[in-house]
């Protein structure tokens, strides 16, 4: 093994400890897909990798998204970076990204470029530890359960859906998959998160409680890591094991966030 491994939480997270040329080969990658997949994300402190760099990474470990400029999406409020930023505010609630998709990302890598004074901090939380962790008598209460997913659920719960944007976001088709999905592995892990809208066939009121409910329980400290940035730092997480949130910050922060992301391989089930 190239590099050190210190697992930061009983359920979620691990610290890699590398230098870049180390981590740059099929091993090294293969490894570092192994250890997210099982430990949801790791953290790479101060690495301080290139842009160049860390696409080559993304592309050793799995099939890159075409986003940004060569597959680095700048992810910040400043307008002079980015022409849209109003759906930024919805990164402050538990999310994973790609519900609204068939097959959702796989995982996701960020390098902190730039840090807000206050806030920005961004936590994660074990969607399968989360399972694995529930009460049997919850685990048969939502077995078979199926939930709607709608971004202008995310978008209103965020309290940025406005006559404007609201046409838009409203014509993005609803998504329904199982609330409990089972990875071709053999795992399972809660499918939730802002964009849960309803359980499909349940009474609203009683679908909203569980779904708050079940969201409370994944998110409680023992499931979650939250990670204070520093300059350089790079953090990969598998989406599809995981929600993360940033902490709010000031809309004229300069926050900058340096993003890859990899496609997904394995369709909600
Ligand atoms: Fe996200």
């Amino acid at each position: 093994m190239s590099f050190e491994v210190l697992n930061l939480k009983d359920c979620i997270g691990s610290e890699i400890r590398t230098e870049i040329s180390a981590l740059l080969t099929p091993g090294a990658a293969a490894e570092v897909r192994r250890l997210v997949q099982d430990r949801g994300v790791l953290v790479f402190k101060e690495l301080n990798i290139s842009d160049e760099d860390q696409v080559k990474l993304a592309q050793m470990m799995g099939s890159l998204r075409e986003e940004g400029e060569k597959g680095i999406f700048k992810l910040t409020f400043d307008k002079r970076q980015k022409d849209r930023t109003d759906y930024m505010k919805g990164t402050f609630l538990w999310h994973m990204d790609g519900t609204h998709d068939d097959v959702p990302v796989f995982a996701s890598m960020l390098s902190g470029r730039k840090l807000s004074q206050v806030g920005g901090q961004t936590e994660f939380a074990s969607t399968y530890a989360a399972y694995e962790q529930l009460p049997q008598q919850m685990k048969d209460r939502i077995d078979g359960l199926k939930v709607v997913h709608r971004v202008a659920t995310s978008m209103r719960r965020a309290g940025i859906l406005t006559p404007e944007n609201e046409d838009h976001w409203r014509g993005m088709p609803d998504k329904t998959h199982n609330l409990v999905w089972t990875h071709t592995s053999g795992r399972k892990s809660l499918v939730i998160g802002c964009h849960a809208h309803a359980v499909a066939g349940m009474d609203e009121a009683e679908g909203d409680s569980l779904l708050q409910e079940l969201l409370e329980w994944t998110t409680q400290p023992r499931f979650v890591y939250r990670h204070e940035w520093s300059v350089g730092d790079m953090l990969i997480w598998d989406n599809t094991g995981v929600l993360h949130r940033a902490e709010p910050y000031p809309a004229d922060s300069d926050r900058l966030m340096h993003r890859t992301t990899l496609l997904g391989e394995e369709a909600f089930a």
